[in-house]
């Protein structure tokens, strides 16, 4: 989260920073901030709130430096306020630096940096760089002058800096001892470096800098780069030097809607693809020293402890979340959990204490039915705990504690990398609960916590061979009907697959727990019926296959997800889409990334707008 523009340029380059900010602040929109030099000196303007009050805010100031960064935040570390806003200046002023990204050993570099005097003004991870690179470049003064301190000196300073640092960056840093330079760096957070005719200029996004480029270069981990208005050279980073490297610079011909897109043909496209991402930025930060960590919950563990009692409230597919999390709650951290759409919650009258702990997951943060509940348990002494992807939404504002998906705006109406944002914060919230009940030990706790990363690798492995879905998709587009069947996880995995195949593609669907369909379903199926099973490897892999061998001997087209390695499935399903080997309870991260496409293929078969099915809205803010 959060987006960086910078340019260094012959012409004035405020309106050129706030324009890039502008296309940026999908990626959040707290606070934002500008640093530029002016006069051999920096000038920082930095105001809380949207970017376009500090447009509004700039607009008093007369600037005509040529070479800038700028900000805008989605609080990680730190209240949205002026003060954590970026960019965070180095104690004498005379280092400028804006970052996306967590530092996670920023507590310790923090205690250090303030044994050594250094006076920290804000709460964020990001202000402990520009402190480190001022000392790094203070020990360069050692050597020689400050002022007269080259654009390789501040590269170098900025390279033994970030050689401190644990966790993921996107920086972009500028000094008035080298007028006219950027450094720019990255680890494991976006960062695109385009030359453009009138200088140079860094973006986490190509969309900032598109105006003014079309020659870009996406720089890697571990990469440093040096901007001027001439040009810009590339480093490749290591324990603190740098050594210059060859790179190409690409040419796009994207126009922005492309390049809204990502390149990708669309937006559900893209999403898709972005969930790797989305799992690792949910879980950046969130164990230490072995224990989950979640601040914003709010509850002491006594207070957790006490929880006797989980109502999970949502619609569509985040109630779908919410069964993934009730079989991981009630499975890791026993404790009775149920899940029930929020339209029928609130006209219920359910039982509800101070000791249950309601969570409303909503993607948008928005839905009138999942407000109303919430806004219900609260009046019956609930604690209520909002899962949302949207920042300072209703959801968020009107709950005890809020933990956000870190899914960026999702402009697809199909939720698909909020869906999984949302079933990777559902389980860190079970291990918080399980560890501090005593369910799980230290131990196991890392090792769940270290499986549920790996997740993030193995949607990347899914996600880079689609084949055997593109042909599944293919041989279904033409079905009317097709049954979505599962049991366990798979169950609710189903749910979620039945539900995208209908809504982008209008194919019906149902889902049932596959030991359901003898009570009824199976009498939909005849020969060439599409039954589309989730048959993972779990502890009722053997019950699924059984269920499978009743709808093959009905005729019908069997679609199996199922793990790596299991041959037998072959026989049975006359399409098998693989998925890599994990455990039951996190299998739901991998099975619905292949449903999602599956879904996708199919709709754009049929023709239809994968972005934006008719009758449906992205936001549902009426009962
Ligand atoms: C389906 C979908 C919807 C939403 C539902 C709830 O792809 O996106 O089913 O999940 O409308 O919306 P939120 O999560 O915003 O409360």
């Amino acid at each position: 989260m959060c987006g960086i523009v910078g340019f260094t340029g012959k012409q004035p380059v405020k309106d050129v920073l706030i324009e890039g900010l502008a296309k940026l602040e999908y990626r959040g929109y707290d606070s934002a901030g500008v640093a530029i030099e002016q006069s051999g000196a920096l000038e920082v303007i930095r105001r809380r709130g949207n970017v376009s009050g500090l447009a509004h805010t700039l607009g008093h100031f007369d600037l005509e430096g040529t070479c800038g960064i700028a900000h805008t935040r989605w609080a990680t570390h730190g209240r949205p306020t002026e003060t954590n806003a970026h960019p965070h200046l180095s104690c004498d002023g005379r280092i400028a630096v804006v970052h996306n990204g967590i530092i996670e050993n920023f507590v310790e570099l923090r205690e250090e940096l303030a044994r050594r005097g250094h006076d920290l003004a804000s709460d964020t991870d990001t202000e402990v760089i520009a402190h480190l690179i001022e000392e790094e470049v203070k020990g360069i003064e050692k050597e020689g002058d400050f002022d007269s301190m080259s654009p390789d000196d501040f590269v170098r300073a900025v390279s033994r800096a970030l050689s401190r640092l644990v966790g993921s960056y996107a920086l972009a840093v500028i000094s008035s001892a080298v007028p006219g330079v950027i450094v720019a760096a990255r680890k494991d957070s976006p960062l695109i470096i385009g030359s453009a005719p009138a200088g140079s200029c860094v973006a986490s996004d190509i969309i900032a800098i598109l105006d003014h480029t079309r020659d870009v270069f996406a720089l890697e981990d571990g990469q440093i780069a040096k901007l001027a208005e001439s040009g810009f050279e590339v480093y490749a980073a290591g324990d603190g030097e740098c050594v210059p490297i060859e790179f190409e610079l690409v040419h796009v011909d994207w126009n922005m809607d492309i390049a809204e897109k990502g390149g990708y043909s669309d937006f559900l496209l893209k999403e898709i693809h972005e969930q790797p991402r989305v799992i690792r930025d949910t879980l950046a930060g969130r164990i230490v020293n072995g224990s989950i960590v979640i601040d914003e919950l709010d509850l002491t563990s006594e207070e957790l402890n006490l929880i006797d009692r989980i109502n999970i409230i949502a619609c569509g597919t985040s109630y779908h979340a919410g069964l993934i999390a009730k079989n991981l709650i009630e499975g890791y951290a026993r404790i009775p959990t149920e899940v029930e759409v929020a339209s029928e919650f609130r006209y219920r009258n359910p039982i509800i204490t101070p000791t249950t702990l309601v969570v409303a997951v909503s993607q948008s943060g928005e839905t009138a039915d999942t407000l109303a509940a919430i806004r219900d348990a609260r009046v019956k002494g609930a604690k209520v705990f909002g899962i949302t992807n949207v920042l300072g939404s209703p959801v968020a504002r009107e709950s005890d504690g809020v933990i956000y998906t870190k899914a960026n705006k999702e402009i697809s109406v199909a939720s698909t990398k909020s869906f999984l944002g949302q079933v990777t914060s559902l389980t860190l919230l079970a291990l918080l609960l399980a560890q501090s009940r005593g369910e799980l030990t230290t131990g196991q706790v890392k090792m769940l916590f270290r499986e549920l990363g790996d997740t993030a690798a193995k949607v990347e492995e899914i996600l880079a061979d689609t084949s055997a879905i593109d042909q599944a998709a293919a041989s279904c587009a033409d079905a009317s009907s097709a049954l979505f069947i599962g049991r366990g996880q798979g169950a609710a995995v189903a749910h979620e697959g039945a539900l995208k195949l209908k809504e982008i593609s209008y194919l019906h669907a149902e889902s049932y727990p596959a030991g359901e369909m003898k009570h009824g379903p199976i009498a939909l199926i005849n020969e060439g019926f599409p039954v589309i099973a989730i048959a993972t490897d779990s502890p009722t892999y053997d019950k699924v296959v059984s269920n499978l061998k009743e709808a093959q001997a009905r005729g019908a087209k069997i679609v199996a997800i199922a793990t790596e390695g299991d041959e037998q499935i072959r026989s049975i399903a006359e399409h098998v889409i693989y998925i890599p080997k994990v455990r039951d309870a996190f299998s739901p991260i991998l099975a619905s990334v292949p449903l999602q496409l599956f879904a996708r293929a199919i709709a754009l078969l049929r023709g239809c707008d994968v972005d934006q099915p008719r009758n449906l809205a992205k936001s549902v803010t009426v009962e």
